[in-house]
């Protein structure tokens, strides 16, 4: 073999590296572009850029509100998150308003027939959230009326 001819060997070889550099590059830059659309559109309000507004990466909360759930992000709003929201929906526990003890007899009526476990400490951080929260004087309160408009009465 010619010294002309494994120049040109180790030549393509070379452009062969390149070739496989490239496309290495483009997956990996396809690769992250996805992911982050990919994670835009399942993540929700969970993106990097709204840090601003109020929003969080790690906890997705904005405005106060733990989005995924819709709880009010206060103390302990982590515990009835962790502990409420498995078997049904954050709505049934919002819609309720009760007292302390009303509370604790839902969480014991859950206990003996719905097998929600035990809930230790956690049970007075849960009922103190809810009652502290959800207080049971704004029951039944509607929302204020926007854009009202008001027209004369005509004899
Ligand atoms: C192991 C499953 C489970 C867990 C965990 C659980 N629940 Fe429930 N809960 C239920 C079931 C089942 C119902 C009845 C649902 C229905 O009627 O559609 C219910 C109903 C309720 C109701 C409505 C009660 C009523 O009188 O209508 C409230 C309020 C409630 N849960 C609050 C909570 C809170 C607060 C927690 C956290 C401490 C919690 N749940 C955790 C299973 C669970």
């Amino acid at each position: 073999m010619s010294t002309e001819d494994n120049f040109k060997r180790q030549e393509r070889k070379a452009y062969r590296m390149v070739i496989i550099l490239f496309s290495l590059f483009f997956v990996f830059i396809a690769g992250s572009f996805l992911h982050s659309k990919i994670k835009t559109y399942f993540g929700g309000n969970q993106s990097h850029t709204n840090k601003a507004a109020g929003t969080t990466i790690e906890s997705g909360i904005k405005n106060g509100i733990h989005m995924r759930t819709g709880l009010i992000a206060a103390q302990g709003f982590m515990t009835v998150v962790n502990n409420c929201t498995s078997c049904h929906s954050s709505k049934i526990i919002i819609q309720n308003r009760m007292n302390k003890e009303s509370w604790n007899t839902t969480i014991k009526w859950m206990q003996e027939t719905q097998s929600l476990w035990d809930l230790g400490k956690n049970q007075e951080i849960i009922v103190n959230y809810l009652t502290n929260n959800y207080p049971i004087e704004d029951k039944g309160r509607r929302e204020n009326l926007l854009d009202i408009y008001w027209y004369e009465l005509e004899n």
